[in-house]
């Protein structure tokens, strides 16, 4: 037996109109969604650099949506309190940069967030099934990380499916990187109820109709088939 779930959605702010950033969020806050993605590079981590300290800080006076700080960061452990301060109510590290996840998501328990661990495509589910249960978020990335408006990797979709057998359905199971109307119902079929998407968003002409569509569509597909529900 299948059970339909809401898709939660967290647009992602890399493809926005970042000099009309507080419309640009007002106007998928009224279309309503479940938190901002934030996409943070070092430069290091990934070959790219993004949103920074000062812009969540910012945004966090300007909106009460839950912000999801996803740290593409060599050393989350020392970034993580920054952002934590700045106001993101959600932290993501990835399970490449540290040898000891457990150590680091109690640390990040300290900074009263949200805990999320983010998996690269060519890292299988295996190295993070031990943590799941600790966890907040699991973030799947169907893209290499770095930059927006890539097309999803679909290699990426089996382990979506691993990990949504080992979830519990609280907790969030993310899928970042080419999510779009098309590719939506393959990410709900495999297990995904949450969805990062950038410029199936922003990439739009109107953010908040394209989220409505965006959420019409992946509303309608059970997990476990591409079939309507
Ligand atoms: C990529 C980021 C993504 C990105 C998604 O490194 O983690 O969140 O913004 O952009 P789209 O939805 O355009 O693939
Ligand atoms: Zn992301």
């Amino acid at each position: 037996m299948s059970v339909i779930q809401p898709i939660r959605i967290t647009p992602s702010l890399l493809d926005a109109d970042l000099a009309r950033l507080a419309e640009q969020v007002a106007a998928v806050e009224a279309a309503g969604v479940e938190g901002l993605h934030l996409d943070v590079m070092d430069g290091h981590f990934v070959p790219n650099l993004s949103l920074g300290v000062p812009v969540v800080a910012s945004l966090a006076r300007h909106t009460k949506l839950l912000l999801d700080a996803h740290l593409m960061v060599t050393d989350p452990r020392k970034y993580a309190p920054l952002f934590a301060d700045a106001g993101a109510g959600s932290i993501t590290f990835h399970i490449e940069t540290t040898q000891q996840p457990r150590e680091l998501i109690k640390e990040l328990r300290q900074l009263d967030v949200r805990v999320g661990v983010a998996l690269n495509p060519g890292t299988p589910a295996e190295d993070v099934l031990e943590i799941v249960d600790q966890v907040d978020v699991v973030l799947v990335m169907t893209v290499w990380p770095g930059f927006g408006g890539q097309k999803l990797i679909p290699e990426c979709l089996k382990k979506i499916e691993t990990l949504a057998e080992q979830m519990r359905p609280e907790q969030w199971l993310q899928v970042d990187g080419g999510v779009n109307v098309e590719t939506v119902p393959q990410v709900v079929a495999a297990g995904a109820n949450t969805l990062v998407m950038g410029s199936a968003i922003f990439g739009q002409a109107d953010p908040a109709a394209a989220l409505r569509e965006l959420r019409r569509v992946a509303g309608g597909v059970r997990r476990g088939t591409e079939q309507p529900a």
